[in-house]
């Protein structure tokens, strides 16, 4: 959710103010995503590498998480949503914690969207922990395989079983993966745009929707016309 900052600086506001119009723009985008009949969403909220930014700004972050949580755990259940964590969170402030738990709890049960929320994650942190997992069940590493590695990952069947990402949809004009999903995009179709963070609406994301459905996906292989 790229963007946050540079909008808040061309609207003379601190940085925080750009993070809470970023939130903004998630609530539509998840009910969007829930509208349009996609089954996964992640978005990345908060990265290992975010902690070395001010003070200021990580509890502003970690602020808006209860605040977010407070004004639409209603509506998120009334979607029927479904709430994932990608990440270890335990050492966020308790308030933080605790909404995130509570958000979690209440729509266990909820079978639509599933919408996971990266927060302090990072994609090669999450490799190594698949790894360490792997260990730590005594596998053999000569029968290691692919699938073992994502069976661990917080995507895997050992904790969320989420598919790979079928589109990446990077904002702000960057272009690049930082750290995420970094196993798991390895097929991604990757998409980009100018539009800072707090102003991709819905209908940028619905054209973006239309266009990857456009677009001619291989793995590897060759096009299914020419076989
Ligand atoms: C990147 O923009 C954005 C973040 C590091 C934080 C995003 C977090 C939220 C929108 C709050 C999410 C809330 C919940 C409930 C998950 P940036 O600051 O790197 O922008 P810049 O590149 O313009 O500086």
């Amino acid at each position: 959710m790229d963007g946050n900052g540079r909008w808040a600086k061309a609207h003379g506001v601190p940085r925080v103010m750009g993070h809470n119009a970023g939130m903004q723009a998630m609530k539509k985008i998840v009910i969007a995503t829930s509208n349009m009949g996609i089954k996964y969403l992640t978005v990345y909220a908060f990265s290992t590498e975010n902690w070395k930014r001010s003070t200021e700004e990580v509890s502003g972050i970690f602020n808006l998480i209860v605040k977010y949580v407070n004004s639409e755990l209603e509506e998120l259940d009334e979607n029927n949503v479904h709430i994932n964590i990608f990440g270890e969170y335990d050492m966020l402030p308790k308030a933080s914690v605790d909404a995130i738990n509570k958000m979690v709890g209440r729509l266990a049960d909820n079978d639509g969207l599933v919408f996971n929320i990266a927060l302090n994650y990072g994609g090669r942190d999450e490799i190594l922990r698949s790894v360490k997992a792997l260990i730590a069940e005594g596998k053999d590493p000569d029968g290691l395989t692919e699938d073992d590695i994502s069976k661990h990952l917080y995507s895997g069947s050992a904790h969320f079983d989420v598919p790979d990402p079928d589109l990446i949809i990077r904002t702000s004009g960057e272009e690049r993966m930082s750290n995420f999903l970094t196993w798991q995009a390895a097929y991604s179709e990757l998409m980009f745009t100018d539009t800072l963070w707090p102003d991709f609406a819905p209908e940028e994301y619905a054209e973006m929707i239309e266009s990857y459905s456009n677009r001619d996906r291989r793995f590897g292989g060759r096009k299914e016309a020419d076989k």
